[in-house]
């Protein structure tokens, strides 16, 4: 892999700026960003007021603490617009969730929070190594989801020639890049394997291919999954984390150089971990859930919005503000059975560990004669499906999972191609245990 690091002149001086200089800017914009919520959005008022607090009680970072939380659900009661702090005319554009039922939370940007975010996802692009003049491959879905335009604006702002080819048709994506020849490919981490399948599947060795670097996220993925792209396709892999409440990717990212957590970017986002229980703030390097200040928006201020995602905050490394752990997941994705707490993503690192399983699994939960019961879907590579093999790759997986996760799982071993595929964020529990 080449060295990608970006120079250090090619960066924005807040990226290397002290420590106090960059606490001295959260905390002017903190106190505009609490007063505009309050002075125009009724829902920041009422709850500012019942909680009594006012926007003057906050002198420093650390007053936040005494500010209400912000849920998902407030954005549902508050259906479509009614959080929005400034006149509708002044949206430029609308955005939501990729929620799979009902309405999807709404998020609105004006013309400067649109600049903000192409801005900060261009800064995301150069810590992964791309530079301007670069080719970039943008397999994101476009559309209500946040992650195409989002990494589009960002991809153009950085001086990139953008090529929007969004999720999906996984033939073209693999025809494109070989004809385009793009540095960078944007796209979720599952997706990526798809391709990679697609590669395979033609003969097309993907370490030839032109891809540079890979800006993975919009759901979690591991570091076992990391080494796994890494070595396919001979590029660097960096996670880039976002969501459509806060403004969509671009929120952190890694930088090429140290792959070692997510720098937030902290000038437009103030990051607190919470114990998700009591709510109590926690210090830095704690586990706990993330919740997030927007600093400088404009259409929708967010104070103290509950992400549900778990990591822990880290001092900074390759610049200046902090990082975040990779997510291991968010607290409603957290499966418990029989009384252990079991995360996607382990279950993702041992299958990631036995070579003849490919990377692609499904979670399923069943409930059988009053007990809990997962199964895990995999599927062997092409090159492994003999019947011994198959034996040998699932006892392996049930043992390891046993081991290091600690619960009894059946495995569901099945032919290359059986487990369902992802176009966009990956599905990676189905859930048929009868709801209480
Ligand atoms: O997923 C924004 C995005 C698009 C991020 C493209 C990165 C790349 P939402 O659809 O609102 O927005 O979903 C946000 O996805 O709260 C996390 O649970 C999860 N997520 C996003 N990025 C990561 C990541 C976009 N790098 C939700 N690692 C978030 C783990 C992630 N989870």
């Amino acid at each position: 892999m080449k060295d990608l690091t970006p120079s250090r002149d090619s960066l924005e001086p807040i990226e290397i700026a002290s420590i106090d200089e960059i606490r001295a800017t959260q905390l002017e914009r903190m106190k505009w960003s609490v007063r505009h919520a309050y002075e125009n959005v009724p829902m920041y008022r009422k709850r500012f007021d019942d909680a009594g607090v006012h926007p003057d009680d906050l002198q420093s970072l650390s007053d936040l603490a005494k500010f209400p939380f912000t849920y998902k659900n407030d954005l549902r009661d508050n259906y479509p617009f009614g959080l929005f702090a400034v006149p509708q005319k002044e949206i430029v554009r609308i955005h939501g969730s990729s929620g799979t039922t009902g309405k999807p939370t709404v998020v609105g940007y004006t013309k400067g929070d649109i600049d903000m975010w192409a801005n900060m996802v261009a800064r995301s692009m150069r810590a992964s190594g791309t530079r301007p003049g670069d080719i970039a491959h943008i397999a994101y879905g476009y559309g209500l989801f946040t992650g195409g335009l989002g990494a589009h604006y960002g991809a153009e702002r950085l001086g990139c020639t953008v090529v929007p080819v969004s999720g999906g048709q996984t033939e073209r994506q693999v025809t494109l890049i070989e004809d385009f020849k793009p540095s960078t490919i944007m796209v979720t981490p599952s997706y990526m394997l798809n391709i990679l399948e697609q590669y395979k599947k033609i003969g097309i060795d993907p370490r030839e291919s032109s891809l540079q670097v890979g800006i993975f996220g919009a759901e979690p993925w591991t570091n076992a999954m990391r080494t796994e792209v890494e070595e396919a396709f001979d590029m660097h892999a960096v996670d880039i984390y976002g969501l459509s409440e806060i403004m969509g990717p671009g929120v952190a990212n890694e930088c090429v150089e140290t792959k070692d957590g997510l720098h937030v970017w902290e000038d437009h986002f103030y990051p607190e971990i919470i114990d998700p229980e009591t709510g109590e703030v926690l210090p830095d390097g704690e586990m706990g859930e993330l919740v997030f200040t927007t600093l400088t928006k404009e259409g929708l201020p967010m104070i103290r919005y509950r992400t549900r995602d778990l990591t822990r905050l880290l001092p900074g490394t390759a610049r200046s503000m902090r990082r975040m752990e990779k997510i291991t997941g968010r607290s409603d994705d957290m499966i418990i059975l029989r009384g252990v707490n079991v995360f996607p993503s382990q279950i993702e690192e041992q299958v990631l560990s036995i070579p003849e399983i490919a990377p692609h699994f499904q979670i399923e939960l069943a409930r059988i004669d009053r007990k809990d019961v997962m199964s895990i879907r995999v599927e062997t590579t092409p090159e492994n499906s003999s019947a011994e093999v198959v034996a040998a790759a699932s006892k392996m997986l049930s043992k390891k999972i046993k081991d290091v996760v600690g619960v009894s799982t059946r495995i569901e071993i099945g032919q290359p191609g059986s487990v369902e595929r992802s176009q966009g964020k990956a599905r990676r529990v189905i859930d048929n245990r009868p709801k209480e």
